[in-house]
């Protein structure tokens, strides 16, 4: 069945029916492993406004705000010149619209890797002025000791390993990590290091399938794989790329919608109705009260 909203003017918060199940909480979502093992995968997707919030929190556990909005929502070519407060200002939102899943807040490029003390300003920023219940940063080894001193204060981390988009200059491109013996091994200490960090799930983005199995079966952490593997805890894809906003759809994405076709189609039709004075009719025009 799907939700409804109402919006409660008082409050400006629209009220769903049915009534959404109660809100996941960081320890849920790690506990969802037990022993090595996670029954039925995490389902976590991109979400950047409230309206789209609304629409995927009852099918989803986490919904990550994810620096990806650089492309997606701002036509960037890159996350790197994502700022903190379009983060900041599209996790409110996101909060605002959703009940029952965990939201994750991406910490932009430049706002983290500076020193702990830069990491814990910006992370305890983002979670006082959007109420979200986590934050995800980007590597592994290098980001231990922020990860370790941002979970003592309170700041729930997520990890992201394997392809980092924001260090796509180091890397060289968007390509799948992991071909040689050297970036393996660096993924796998990389995963073991955010965990024993206190990091409580972790990406593991654009890594060769083994590289995913072996993560997702040594770390007791859930992995929450994109362009990984069908075997880790959880999944992330990015929501316009599953909906088919985009022409270009990368290998990882199964596109389960022609969304962007559906937009065109019907704009196609307003504008061929206006210009044909068919648009509005009698039903959508308001005549003095008789
Ligand atoms: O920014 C993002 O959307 C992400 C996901 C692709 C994991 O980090």
């Amino acid at each position: 069945m799907s939700t409804t909203f109402q919006l409660d003017t008082s409050t400006s918060r629209a009220n769903p029916t049915p009534k959404p199940r109660k809100r996941l909480t960081v320890p849920k979502i790690r506990d969802h492993k037990k022993d090595g093992q996670t029954k039925e995968p995490l389902v976590m997707l991109t979400a950047y406004t409230a309206r789209q919030a609304q629409l995927l929190d009852a099918h989803c556990d986490i919904l990550l705000v994810g620096d990806s909005l650089g492309q997606v929502i701002y036509g960037l070519d890159s996350t790197l010149p994502v700022t903190l407060d379009m983060m900041i200002a599209h996790g409110a939102a996101v909060v605002r619209g959703s009940y029952h899943s965990v939201v994750v807040v991406d910490l932009p490029f430049g706002a983290y890797e500076g020193s702990k003390e830069q990491a814990f300003e910006t992370a305890s920023r983002v979670m006082a002025e959007t109420g979200c219940a986590a934050v995800k940063l980007e590597g592994g080894q290098a980001m231990a000791e922020t990860i370790d001193f941002l979970t003592n204060r309170g700041i729930p981390v997520m990890g992201h390993v394997g392809l980092t988009p924001q260090a796509v200059n180091v890397l060289g491109g968007y390509a799948a990590r992991g071909r040689s013996q050297q970036e393996h091994d660096k993924i796998i200490a990389d995963g073991e290091a955010v965990q024993n960090a206190g990091a409580f799930s972790v990406v593991a983005e654009g890594v060769i399938e083994p590289i995913a199995i072996s993560l997702t079966k040594s770390l007791e952490i859930p992995v929450i794989g994109i362009g990984a593997s069908a075997q880790c805890d959880g999944q992330v894809l990015v929501t316009e790329d599953m909906l088919g906003m985009f022409e270009r759809v990368p290998r990882f994405v199964k596109k389960y919608e022609d969304i962007a076709g559906i937009i065109e189609k019907t704009v196609a039709q307003y504008a061929e109705e206006v210009r044909a004075r068919t648009f509005p009719t009698e039903d959508q025009t308001y005549q003095p009260k008789a």
